[in-house]
C-alpha cells in the first residue's frame, strides 16, 4: 500500500526500507500516549473551530476504539506503517474516513513523538519515584530494628570501627533519597508539553497549546519550538538517574553478595530469591544482587549510546533521534524490575546478628576508642596512637581481640591506663560514643530514620 507520506514519490518503498526504517517494532509500546495525545489534539482543534464537533466525536470514538483493538490484540501490526503515529492514523482513518484524515491538522510527527515520548518518561519517573519509596520504607523498617545490632564498620573492605547494622542500612537510605531527588527534579523541569510545535517553527492554524498541555497533565506548553522537537534532555536524565541509581543499587547487591558468603555469613538470602546449582547440590547462588550488579552495565550503556547519538545533531529533529527509544525502554523497564526485586529481597532476608556481632570482635574495632581514651588523659595522640599499637600487639600475642583484654594486662602497656578503660574498648559503647550528627550511636541513627521518614510522608502528599 501507498505510503502516507507518497505524494511526490513514483516507485514503492523496498521492503528492506521498511525493516530499517521503522520504529512500529519498538515504538508500539507508546500507543497509550499517542491516543491520548491525539484525543486532547482533536479536542482542541475543535474547541478552536478547525474542526466540526461531529468530526471531533468520530475522532475520539476511533481513537477510543483502537484503545481496544491494540488491548485485545486485534490490531493488525504492519511494519510497513513506519511508526506507532501512522499505524493509528491510518487505522482511524479505516475506520471513520476523512475526518480522520483531519487529526493531523497543525500537527507534525515531530511533536508528536516528542510529546508522546515525554508523557512515556514523566510516566516513568512517576514510577520509579514509587517504587523508590517503597525501598527506602523497607530500608527504614529495617534499620529501626537494627539499631543495636553490631557490625564491623568497613575501610578498605577491612574492619574499622563498630557501627550498628541500622546505620548502615540508613546510608542506603540517604542514597536512595537522593536518587527520588533526581527522578522528582526531572520531571518538574520537562514537565512542559511539546504538542502543537507541529514540525519545527509552529503553525499558522490558531491552536491553543495552554489547553492541550494542561489536558495532558503539563505545567504548560514549551517555550520554543525548534527545541522542543529536537531536545531529548528529558530521555538522557531518566537515562542518568537510572544509571546512577543502578550504581547505589549494584553497591548495595555487592554487600549482599558478600555478607550471604560463608566467609561473612551474615544473611541468608530466602529460597523465593536464591537460587541453586545445576550441578553442585550444596550451592544456593545470590543469582538476584549478582544480576542486579549486572544490569547496571547496560544502564550505563544506555545513556553513552544516547548521549551519542545527539551529540552534532544539527536543529531541529533528525532521523538519528529515533533511535532515543529502545535504551530508555530498557533502562525503565529493567530499573523498575531491580527496584521491586531488591526490596522483595530485602524483606525476606535472614539477618544473623549473632554473626555480625561476632565478626565485630575481630579486628581490634575499639583501638581508635583507646588511643581516645588516653588523649584525654593527657597523652599527645601520637604517643597514644603508638601506645595503643603496643596493646593491639599484646592482644595479638594473647589470641585475643583488643575489646576483650582486661584492666589487669593493659596496665602493663602503660601506667596511665585506669580501671575505667574496660569501658572504652566495649564494642558497643564505642558505637554508641559517636553521636555527633549523622555518627553511629543509637539515638543519633533513630534521628536519622525519623529524619528520613519524615520527608518520606512529606513527599507522599507533594508527590
Ligand atoms: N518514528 C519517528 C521517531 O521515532 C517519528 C518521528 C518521525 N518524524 C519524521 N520527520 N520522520 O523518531
Amino acid at each position: 500500500m501507498a505510503k502516507m507520506w507518497s505524494g511526490r514519490f513514483t516507485q514503492e518503498a523496498s521492503s528492506l526500507l521498511d525493516e530499517f526504517n521503522a520504529s512500529l517494532p519498538f515504538d508500539k509500546e507508546l500507543y497509550l500516549q499517542d491516543i491520548a495525545g491525539s484525543i486532547a489534539h482533536a479536542k482542541m482543534l475543535g474547541k478552536q473551530g478547525i474542526l466540526d464537533p461531529e468530526e471531533v466525536e468520530a475522532i475520539v470514538g476511533g481513537l477510543q476504539q483502537i484503545r481496544g483493538e491494540i488491548e485485545r490484540g486485534e490490531f493488525v501490526w504492519d511494519i510497513a506503517d513506519e511508526d506507532i503515529h501512522m499505524a493509528i492514523e491510518k487505522r482511524l482513518t479505516q475506520l471513520i474516513g476523512d475526518a480522520g484524515k483531519k487529526l493531523h491538522t497543525a500537527r507534525s510527527r515531530n511533536d508528536q513523538v516528542a510529546l508522546d515520548f515525554r508523557l512515556y518518561v514523566q510516566e516513568s519517573n512517576r514510577r520509579m519515584v514509587s517504587l523508590l519509596k517503597e525501598l527506602i520504607d523497607t530500608l527504614l523498617t529495617l534499620a529501626r530494628d537494627h539499631t543495636e545490632t553490631l557490625l564491623p564498620g568497613m575501610t578498605h573492605l577491612q574492619h574499622a570501627q563498630p557501627i550498628s547494622l541500622g546505620y548502615h542500612l540508613v546510608a542506603y537510605g540517604a542514597m536512595f533519597k537522593r536518587d527520588v531527588e533526581r527522578f522528582v527534579s526531572s520531571y518538574e523541569r520537562h514537565n512542559y508539553s511539546p504538542l502543537g510545535c507541529a514540525a519545527l517553527a509552529g503553525t499558522p492554524h490558531p491552536i491553543d497549546r495552554e489547553e492541550t498541555a494542561r489536558e495532558l497533565g503539563f505545567r504548560g506548553p514549551t517555550l520554543n519550538c525548534l527545541d522542543s522537537v529536537s531536545d531529548r534532555d528529558f530521555a538522557l536524565e531518566i537515562l542518568f538517574n537510572i544509571a546512577t541509581m543502578m550504581m547505589h543499587i549494584s553497591r548495595l547487591s555487592e554487600e549482599l553478595i558478600l555478607w550471604s558468603s560463608y566467609e561473612f555469613g551474615f544473611i541468608k538470602m530466602s529460597d523465593q530469591y536464591a537460587t541453586g546449582s545445576s550441578i553442585m547440590p550444596q550451592k544456593k547462588n545470590p543469582d538476584v544482587p549478582e544480576l542486579l550488579r549486572g544490569k547496571t552495565g547496560r544502564a550505563y550503556g544506555n545513556l553513552m549510546a544516547l548521549l551519542t547519538v545527539m551529540k552534532g545533531l544539527p536543529l531541529a529533529y533528525n532521523k538519528d533521534m529515533q533511535e532515543d527509544k529502545e535504551g530508555v525502554f530498557d533502562s525503565v523497564r529493567n530499573g523498575e524490575l531491580s527496584l521491586k526485586i531488591l526490596t522483595k529481597v530485602l524483606q525476606t532476608m535472614e539477618i544473623d546478628r549473632e554473626a555480625m556481632e561476632r565478626a565485630t570482635r575481630v579486628g581490634h574495632l575499639t583501638a581508635t576508642d583507646l588511643a581516645d581514651y588516653l588523649v584525654e588523659r593527657g597523652v599527645p595522640f601520637r604517643e597514644a596512637h603508638f601506645i595503643t599499637g603496643r596493646a593491639v600487639a599484646l592482644a595479638e600475642e594473647l589470641g585475643r581481640d583488643l575489646s576483650e583484654l582486661r584492666y589487669e594486662e593493659l596496665r602493663e602497656v602503660d601506667g596511665r591506663i585506669g580501671p575505667d578503660v574496660e569501658e572504652y574498648l566495649d564494642l558497643r559503647h564505642s558505637m554508641n560514643t559517636r553521636n555527633s550528627s549523622g555518627g553511629t550511636a543509637q539515638e543519633e541513627v533513630e534521628r536519622q530514620i525519623e529524619k528520613l521518614q519524615k520527608w518520606l510522608r512529606e513527599l507522599q502528599e507533594e508527590f
